[in-house]
């Protein structure tokens, strides 16, 4: 196919704002599957994706349409994350295009995550179509929202295409659109390969597979190519397209869209971001931008039972063959036994794997509370990386601690600023900007500790602004703060696992509200139990379980035989989720409990 005829699109928009159903209508449309083939959104490819509503893992269609001016056109589709952890995918899939869509609720509006996502596909000179989605719905307010499109994210909207996704109209409005605003790729077809590697998921059977756009030259069956970030080499086995059903050709060409599969074992061996390359005929360097993503947000993640610890290995393992984000190493808590600790691009990703775990894995898990990673300076010059504030070297040794800072864009409507900066303050914040636009949005700009983000800042933000508030963040940077660690003692014994770092201005507070909420949380048992928060040797906090009086069995008097029973079992669920440290069991959400202290 001529470059003339292939646009490369993107699609932009907040989660819910009806990308996935948009991308069914195109696919309907273009006629790539039987409407019988058409699940409910063919692109979310996982069950945990559709329960979340959430799209993990990029993919992407070939269409081929039949315009009005009687030409069949190649648009490819490349599908980005929704999730603001997964923004460097979303860059490099606005990389390997010309345009994008902008879709966007049109009961709703603008949000934060959509205007960081259209500001860099304005930067990559990607052409930005806006479509207002859900025109159906009778809140629709497209005149509005226009206008909030042109006054917060700055581009013109007022021919922006009105649409439903779900009832059908201005599909072909959108796709005439893309044909005729969105340039055709430019590319040389002769020189050597350079493909960029935008997706890579794990396939049981073919190992690695790898969509990519082809900038110049081709990939072709057979050829031997190499990785440009890696150096890695490996012979090309199969290529071809999704239409959205896999499509084998004999090659991919300049300016083309689709996926490789090369005898790679795993994810590691074809990154996102990397460059694909003739191994004999090599490009002279590799397309800008590889990033190696570093995991942000560290969690330790124990099996209740002892037993489950080769499953949960076993599970990481596979887990990981599709994830090159997730890290993991074995790690053992005094108070917990056995277990991993797991490194995540963010919070999201975090609680995705561990659904996944005990879902698809049917695994028990204790679940540490995220922290993020800490550089310490110690006064013999070393810099030690802590993502365990258990290993929080002795105070004695600390020169100084730094810790890792967001800047975090807020969008949110006038009326409910001034909640949203109290929050940002509270969470040591430090504002940056504060917009006010005509459209009665405020774009909120702070830089945060991320520390205090990974607890329950988006939580907390969503539910005080009733979910009107949308955030975007990015790493801004390590900072020194003053920080101390906060132990927590259970007898007398200091539970490593729940070990805390935290501003030293709020170590007294949070010791004290984390020592009230074990004491509620820890079940009685049948002899006192004493909580203890300290700051090294100085116990700034003490609470204490009474111990039961009786067997809690001892009421039924022996006698009615069915109430036992049921109180037994009644234990025993309680139970699952528990952990046994030293003499005392404590329940999963105590080591959670540390994110909802205020
Ligand atoms: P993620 O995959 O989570 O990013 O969401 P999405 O943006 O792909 O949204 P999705 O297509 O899953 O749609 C979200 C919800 O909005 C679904 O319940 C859709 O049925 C509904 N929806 C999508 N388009 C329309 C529309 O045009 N009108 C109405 N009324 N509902 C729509």
């Amino acid at each position: 196919m001529k470059l003339d005829n292939i646009r490369n699109f993107s699609i932009i928009a907040h989660i819910d704002h009806g990308k996935s159903t948009l991308a069914d209508r195109f696919i309907q449309e273009c006629g790539g599957l039987a409407d019988r083939e058409m699940a409910d959104q063919v692109l979310d490819g996982m069950d945990l994706e559709r329960e979340r509503g959430i799209t993990i893992k990029a993919q992407s269609v070939r269409l081929l349409y039949t315009a009005d001016d009687g030409e069949t056109y190649t648009l490819n589709l490349i599908d980005t994350p929704g999730h603001v952890d997964f923004s460097y995918e979303v860059s490099r899939s606005l990389v390997a295009c010309e345009g994008a869509l902008l879709v966007v609720d049109a009961s709703q509006g603008v949000e934060a995550q959509s205007v960081a996502n259209t500001y860099q596909a304005v930067e990559y000179d990607l052409e930005v179509i806006p479509v207002l989605n859900k025109i159906d719905l009778p809140s629709a307010e497209p005149e509005r929202v226009k206008g909030e499109i042109e006054e917060v994210i700055g581009i013109e909207a007022e021919d922006a295409v009105e649409a439903s996704a779900k009832e059908g109209i201005g599909i072909r409005e959108i796709l005439e659109r893309l044909v005729r605003d969105v340039p055709p790729p430019e590319g040389d077809p002769e020189g050597p390969a350079k493909a960029l590697v935008v997706d890579s998921w794990y396939d049981k059977y073919q190992g690695a597979v790898a969509l990519v756009r082809v900038m110049n030259g081709s990939i072709r069956k057979g050829q031997r190519i190499q990785m440009m970030a890696t150096g890695r080499t490996f012979t090309v086995g199969t290529v071809g397209v999704m239409t959205p059903k896999p499509v084998e050709l004999d090659s991919l060409e300049a300016g083309g869209v689709g996926f490789v599969i090369a005898g790679i074992k795993d994810v590691d061996g074809a990154k996102v971001g990397d460059t694909i390359t003739d191994a004999e005929r090599p490009a002279p360097e590799p397309l800008p931008g590889f990033q190696e993503v570093k995991p942000q947000v560290f969690a330790g993640l124990y099996p209740t039972e002892s037993d489950q610890y080769e499953e949960l290995r076993d599970a990481l393992a596979k887990l990981r063959l599709n994830d090159s984000s997730l890290q993991y190493e074995p790690e053992t808590s005094h108070a917990l036994g056995f277990g991993f600790r797991c490194g995540f691009l963010g919070k999201l990703h975090m609680e995705i794997i561990q659904e996944r775990l005990e879902r698809e894995y049917d695994l028990d898990l204790i679940t540490t509370a995220p922290t993020v990673v800490y550089l310490v300076h110690t006064h013999t010059g070393e810099t030690v990386r802590v993502e365990n504030p258990a290993e929080l070297p002795e105070v004695g040794e600390i020169e100084s601690i730094e810790e890792p800072f967001m800047l975090a864009n807020i969008l949110v409507p006038q009326s409910q600023v001034g909640e949203v900066i109290r929050l940002a303050e509270e969470k040591r914040g430090r504002q940056k900007n504060l917009h006010y636009t005509n459209a009665g949005q405020v774009m909120v700009t702070y830089e945060l500790p991320m520390n205090e983000v990974v607890t329950d800042f988006f939580e907390r933000l969503k539910s005080m602004t009733s979910g009107y508030a949308s955030i975007d963040y990015e790493l801004s940077g390590y900072q020194a703060s003053d920080l101390v660690r906060l132990d927590i003692l259970v007898n007398e014994d200091r539970v490593d696992a729940l070990s805390l770092i935290v501003h030293r201005d709020q170590a007294y507070y949070r010791g004290r509200e984390l020592a009230k909420k074990l004491k509620d949380m820890i079940p009685r048992q049948m002899f006192d139990i004493a909580i203890q928060a300290s700051l090294g040797s100085r116990v700034i906090a003490r609470e204490t379980v009474k111990a039961l009086r009786k067997n809690v069995t001892a009421k039924c008097y022996g006698g009615d035989v069915t109430r036992k029973r049921k109180l037994m079992e009644k234990q025993k669920e309680g139970k699952k989720r528990m952990k046994q440290v030293g003499s005392v069991t404590i329940p999963q959400e105590a080591f959670l409990a540390a994110l909802s202290v205020d």
